[in-house]
């Protein structure tokens, strides 16, 4: 697949869909037990491309996981079984397996090149590079490749400057081959998979207010894991719900821990009509279906520690701000600029190629809304939240949209494209 034309949605579409397991939890559910004393079964893991980097960068490095009938079984090689890859370990274009990786290299006594796509070796590692170098690791680089030489950790206290759970979840994983517990300050909160998953697996996690500790547990027990749906998947899901005339959407199994549910609170906020139906718990996390009704919507502004919990969910934000009554402001989000496109400029760009008045600011975007979509040619950039999100716009695109591609929404949601035609048949 690469170029794909969207049509508009046929009117009052009701639909009901269920989204892949989360990214998030899944990248932890294969790193951490690979990490662990036993066996784990993990069901419903992520089947994008990020996760089976994950996936591929620990069996270069000895762990044996395998699928069958779609449920995966990792067996852990505790905290010493690991073993040098003399080829690079391969992140794709995964962020997450980057940052959290690298982690746990800095606890091995032994050397690892870590590598990436085009995209991945222009985003920034020193945010990781610098803590792990503080607790004792040798760490060459500040983009990939990164080489890494582990063993002999330190326990540290640190601050990040940037509010981002990889770095938090980098130094929490280095933490647990330290000599002494190692704290994380938080400037800002951000999603605690890792603290609970920790927590789960047996591992001692202080959290006071912004200061997370973890203290070097000696060894990770195995845990399964159902991998709830994935919260930023729904995303697309619950705004096309919002925009298109006469839809009812309902998305089935959300993972809905509070730490990623921010686009909620803002969209209700617009004058959303989302329910949250049947909540429960799945694998420790929360998890509830949602069901979004077409909503005459009203901008908004956002900013602060609110961030961090919608921050994959902005450019489908976007689009809905794009058709919202007024204007809708987005600050606080430079952390936008450095993920799988500058987003950004990469929103504005292709709000703009709709039609759509937008301003770019450095930390974020004004974007006037109301006045619909033109049809347009838009670009991805090879960014999988980029392409979705303009999928979403399309459906509410009279004349539907144009997108160089489609490939890279399998870096999280493979089957997307074809659970967008249920907008169209429905
Ligand atoms: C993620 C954290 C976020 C998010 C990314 C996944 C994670 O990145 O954007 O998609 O699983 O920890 P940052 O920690 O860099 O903000």
């Amino acid at each position: 697949m690469s170029g794909v034309e969207v049509r508009q949605a046929s009117p009052n579409p009701q639909v009901e869909l269920t989204v892949p397991g989360d990214k998030s939890i899944s990248h932890r559910a294969i790193l951490m037990n690979s990490l662990a004393q036993g066996e784990a079964e993990i069901r419903n893991l992520g089947p994008g491309a990020d996760v089976r980097s994950s996936i591929g960068c620990m069996r270069q490095l000895g762990v044996e996981i395998d699928e069958k009938d779609g449920v995966f079984r990792v067996y852990g090689q505790g905290f010493d079984g690991l073993i040098e890859s003399r080829p690079p370990l391969d992140c794709g274009n995964s962020g997450t397996t980057a940052r959290l990786i690298s982690g746990i290299l800095a606890g091995q006594p032994f050397t690892s090149v870590l590598v990436g796509d085009q995209s991945l070796s222009k985003r920034p590692m020193a945010r990781v590079a610098r803590p792990l170098r503080m607790m004792g690791a040798s760490v060459e680089g500040e983009t990939l490749p990164l080489t890494i030489r582990g063993g002999g950790l330190n326990g540290i206290e640190y601050q990040p400057d940037v509010a981002s759970a990889q770095v938090k979840s980098c130094v929490l994983l280095a933490g647990l081959f330290g000599s002494s517990p190692t704290t994380v300050i938080e400037p800002v909160a951000t999603r605690d998979h890792t603290e609970r998953l920790l927590r789960a697996m047996g591992a001692r996690v202080d959290i006071d207010g912004p200061r997370i500790t973890v203290r070097p547990p000696g060894e990770l027990r195995a845990v399964d894991i159902a991998v709830p749906g994935d919260f930023s998947s729904a995303a697309f899901w619950l705004v096309a719900g919002l925009i298109v005339p006469g839809a009812c959407v309902t998305v089935r199994s959300v993972g809905m821990n509070d730490s990623r549910t921010g686009l909620l609170d803002v969209l209700r906020d617009m004058g959303a009509q989302i329910d949250v139906r049947d909540p429960r718990q799945v694998g420790g996390e929360p998890v509830a279906d949602l069901v979004a009704r077409h909503s005459a919507l009203r901008g908004t502004s956002i900013g602060g520690t609110i961030i961090p919990r919608l921050i994959d969910e902005v450019p489908v934000l976007a689009v809905a701000g794009a058709l919202a009554d007024g204007s809708t402001t987005i600050r606080d989000a430079a952390e936008l600029r450095v993920k799988e496109s500058d987003r950004i400029a990469s929103v504005a760009r292709g709000l703009r190629v709709l039609g759509v008045t937008v301003e770019e600011l450095a930390d974020g975007m004004i974007i006037r809304g109301g006045r619909g979509f033109s049809g347009g040619s838009l670009e991805t950039l090879g960014d999988h939240r980029l392409a979705m999100a303009w999928a979403i716009a399309g459906l509410a695109a009279p004349e539907g949209v144009r997108i160089d591609d489609g490939e890279c929404a399998s870096v999280s949601y493979p089957s997307f494209w074809q659970d967008l035609e249920r907008f169209h048949s429905a």
